[in-house]
């Protein structure tokens, strides 16, 4: 029996009601599920019900407490019946006014101490709570869908909420099995603020024509671990979700440059190419497969060039060692010869700059992201400029995938495709960090828990190194100018001394 609320309320009773209610039913409250449509609550209990049938048949639950959930799960037929309620969880529509008669509606109906609680994704709890006679007692409960499986919640502070309101969820999560993460109302909270580093910046790439779609994903999962590309998920969440958020945060950030929406997607939404559920959005989808294009061969070079190497390409002792187990007949002077394939390997900058820069020929000048550990890599990503000749690219291509490693070849722009989406993404988060939206701990939790990315941005950032990211956002602003790629002044400060730090700056 939960010791923090005893009776709860859950009013409307779709994807997100349902799963509170069954996570809250589990927990050992007594649920009452409301939604003004008799026939979605109905539904609900049945749905629920059968979820229990299956953690019955798979042992996870035993009879005793399947049936005594069954008996504390109703379906009042009016909110009056809430009355007697410690909390009530409020998931219908998306609508502030709608949500706000709502309340206004239970505050005539609950005592005084019952909690107040929304799980809207994208309104401001501040604004829900600012006609209540008592918003202290209102917080935000973000849920992520299916609620039984995504074991987070953040719990959110709005501008009039107690600290015991807040306090009260967090422990309350606990006991129905998630993780609960405290942040500020502000615009997409943690997991939906944190989440906008990684399709937009993808979406740009492809905008500038430097790699499709199909490479993007392929690089982002061989060379970062994330589970699925960003043109994957953008198909598995769809378009008429995705594109509205990505405009309402970079709306409600004022116009944020690191937020700014693309074309791409927006064009694409118009067109009803929405992803997966639709039948093709980047992929296309057959029996429910996505449909990927077969990757470019590796070419058949019969006479290998000499290569020289940069003296200022990052990870040098790293790439001459790989060269030399590859075997690459390497070149020592102080500039390449007549025939060398002269390869670079930048952060941030683009490989015509680097070759102008460096007084490289660019014909035969070819880069190769180095930003990640050879040995931590399942893939190699070379990068080309407009005037590099065929063979010096094939040459390249060919060599780096003697071994056996996959290898792409984009075209050039500032920052290799992880260096810029990565660095994209461990910059909004150090913002946040900076803006105080939540603790470092909270967020790396809640972007591993909510958003499944192979480690938190934080960590990430530490991983690769913190002053590494850094010189990507410096010259990539350099190569852009544009204000998208400035770094937040707290990645600036913590680049010396790391970012996932638990204690606290000096
Ligand atoms: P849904 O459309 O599946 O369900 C909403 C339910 O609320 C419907 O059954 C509807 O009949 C009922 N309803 C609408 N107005 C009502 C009212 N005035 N009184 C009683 N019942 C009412 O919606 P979903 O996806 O469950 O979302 C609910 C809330 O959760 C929204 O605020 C949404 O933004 C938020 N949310 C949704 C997530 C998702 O992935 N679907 C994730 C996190 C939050």
């Amino acid at each position: 029996m939960s010791h923090i609320f005893k009776y709860i309320g859950v009013i409307g009773a779709g994807a997100m009601g349902r799963g509170i209610a069954q996570i809250a039913t589990q927990a050992g409250s007594h649920v009452k599920l409301f939604d003004q449509d008799p026939q979605a609550g109905a539904r609900a209990v049945k749905e629920i019900s059968a979820q229990w049938e299956k953690l019955l048949a798979k042992g996870r639950m035993d009879a005793v407490s399947a049936q005594a959930c069954q008996a504390r799960l109703t379906l009042p037929s009016t909110l009056a019946e809430l009355r007697d309620c410690d909390l009530v969880i409020e998931a219908i529509v998306e609508r502030l006014d709608v949500k706000r008669t709502l309340f206004a509606q239970l505050e005539s109906i609950v005592s005084p101490q019952t909690v107040l609680a929304t799980n809207t994704s994208s309104l401001s709890v501040t604004a829900i709570a600012a006609e209540l006679e008592h918003p202290e007692r209102l917080a935000g409960y973000h849920f992520f869908n299916p609620v039984p499986l995504m074991k987070v919640v953040e719990v959110i502070r709005g501008l009039r909420t107690s600290p015991a309101c807040c306090a009260a969820l967090t422990s309350y999560a606990r006991e129905m099995g998630h993780t609960p993460v405290q942040a500020q109302d502000t615009p997409g909270f943690i997991v939906n603020h944190a989440g906008r580093g990684y399709g937009t910046e993808a979406l740009r790439i492809v905008g500038e024509g430097v790699a499709d779609f199909a490479t993007i994903d392929r690089i982002l999962k061989d060379q970062m671990g994330f589970k699925l590309g960003p043109f994957e998920l953008l198909d598995l969440t769809a378009l008429d979700v995705s594109h509205p958020v990505m405009e309402s945060i970079y709306q409600q950030y004022y116009q944020e440059p690191r937020y700014r929406p693309s074309v791409i997607t927006a064009q694409r939404l118009a067109g009803g190419l929405l992803g997966k559920k639709t039948g093709e959005g980047f992929y296309r989808y057959v029996d429910g497969a996505a449909q990927w294009p077969t990757e470019a061969a590796t070419p058949v070079v019969n006479e290998m060039p000499p290569v020289w190497l940069s003296p200022r390409a990052s990870r040098r002792a790293e790439l001459l060692l790989l060269l030399k187990n590859l075997g690459a007949s390497i070149e020592t002077g102080a500039s390449p010869s007549m025939n060398a394939l002269t390869l670079v390997a930048p952060l941030g900058f683009d490989i015509t700059t680097v070759a102008v820069v460096e007084r490289l020929d660019p014909a035969r000048t070819v880069g190769i992201d180095m930003l990640i550990d050879d040995a931590q890599t399942k893939r190699r990503v070379l990068a080309t400029n407009p005037a590099t000749r065929a063979d010096m690219r094939d040459a390249a291509h060919a060599l780096f995938a003697r071994d056996g490693k996959a290898v792409s070849v984009i075209r050039d722009s500032g920052g290799f495709v992880s260096q810029r989406v990565v660095a994209h993404i461990v910059n909004i988060a150090s913002d946040m960090c900076q803006q105080g939206i939540c603790s470092p701990q909270d967020l790396e939790t809640a972007v591993t828990l909510g958003l499944g990315y192979p480690q938190g941005p934080l960590a990430m950032g530490d991983r690769l190194g913190p002053t590494n990211m850094l010189e990507v956002l410096f010259n990539m602003q350099t190569v852009y100018g544009d204000p998208r790629y400035r770094p937040s002044p707290w990645l600036r400060r913590r680049g010396a001394i790391g970012l996932s730090l638990l204690q606290e700056e000096s």
